[in-house]
């Protein structure tokens, strides 16, 4: 792991100056969530009036850990390159006396994808398709702008209501990658981050991610919203990782290998194994739900074919298959 740079503890230094501001600034209301790094605190600005959302990293006894302290850093820049209304909007990031950083980013006012399928359990084909569309949307945007989510599930999605319309908000880039050069070390810890059960195969593998691993847990979370639970689900975190690089997507297709449904061929175009068999960008996946959404069909350039889920079942995957890093650590995150 890449200790901070100079300039990075100094930008850091200075954040603790304007810490103080920050705090002046900001009256603290609640806890809105709480994972295993952080926590996230909903406030009030104490001149203005409005709300926002401060996620603060949990400092453990010992003292900051460098390699969490990072992380949050990658967090925020990640963050602050995106500007899109799909996307979560940063406004200050820094780190306070006791060397915990945060950052404040506008409160999103709604409840976490997940809470929302815990108590509906399944969602209609469009009201998925009309949320997952603006979450592929902000995807398209953050993949343009170099950034890969790496953790996109449920319960990194708020759905926020607008009347009859429900926008989706992408939060959490926690993970996220920035598509540069200083970047790539951060992935370079032999530890696979991110939840098994919406894993690309190629996070399983603690292989290269890149914009098509985005698509591919996107794929997992909207099998999830139409049938109710995550496409791969078993006793272990291992297991289920190595389910998304073995098993076949559970879902129902016709004699010609082909999902019945269109949004089970969307889920399925987004959940090839290999990447360059997935939708070839975000763009073109949140075009396909539009259409969905609209009752509209699939045009035939965009639909799966099923000559790949035929190679797919010809293939024999050895039993003794295994992740090729035996060190790889699995973070249930
Ligand atoms: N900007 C925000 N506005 C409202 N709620 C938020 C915001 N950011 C996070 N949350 C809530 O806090 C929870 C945890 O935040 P998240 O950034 O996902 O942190 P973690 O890294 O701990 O998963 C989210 O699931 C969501 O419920
Ligand atoms: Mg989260």
């Amino acid at each position: 792991m890449k200790d901070p740079t100079d300039q990075e503890i100094s930008t850091a230094r200075l954040a603790v100056n304007d810490d103080e501001k920050i705090r002046e600034s900001y009256e603290p209301l609640r806890v809105l969530g709480q994972g295993g790094m952080g926590r996230v605190i909903l406030a009030r600005h104490r001149f203005l009036g409005h709300l926002v959302a401060i996620k603060k990293l949990i400092i453990p006894e010992t003292g900051p850990d460098s390699r969490s302290c990072s992380r949050f850093l990658n967090e925020a820049k990640a963050a602050k390159r995106l500007k899109h209304p799909n996307v979560v909007q940063l406004h200050e990031f820094g780190i306070d006396t006791q060397g915990s950083p945060y950052a404040v980013m506008d409160y999103i006012e709604g409840e976490p994808l997940s809470s929302l399928l815990q108590r509906e359990e399944t969602l209609s084909a469009v009201r998925a398709a009309a949320l997952c569309k603006q979450v592929a949307e902000g995807l398209a945007h953050a993949h343009e702008q170099g950034v890969v989510h790496r953790d996109i599930k449920p319960s990194n999605i708020i759905v926020q209501r607008a009347g009859a319309e429900e926008r989706a908000v992408i939060v959490d880039f926690g993970i996220a990658k920035l598509i540069t050069a200083a970047e790539q070390e951060l992935s370079k810890t032999g530890e696979i981050l991110g939840s098994p059960l919406y894993f690309s195969p190629e996070q399983a593998l603690g292989q290269q991610t890149g914009p098509g691993s985005d698509i591919y847990s996107l794929g997992c979370m909207i099998f999830e919203c139409i049938h109710g639970t995550p496409p791969f689900v078993s006793d272990s975190a291992v297991q289920t990782a190595m389910m998304h690089v073995n098993a076949k997507t559970p879902i129902a297709t016709d004699a010609s290998g082909k999902a019945k449904t269109p949004i089970d061929q969307v889920i399925e175009r987004c959940m090839q194994k290999a990447p360059e068999d997935r939708y070839a960008n975000a763009a073109i996946l949140a075009s396909d739900l539009n259409a969905i959404q609209l009752g509209k069909t699939l045009t035939d350039t965009l639909l799966y074919t099923s000559k790949t889920r035929q190679e797919f079942n010809d293939r024999r995957i050895p039993d003794n298959f295994q992740t090729k890093d035996s060190s790889t650590r699995i973070a249930l995150v």
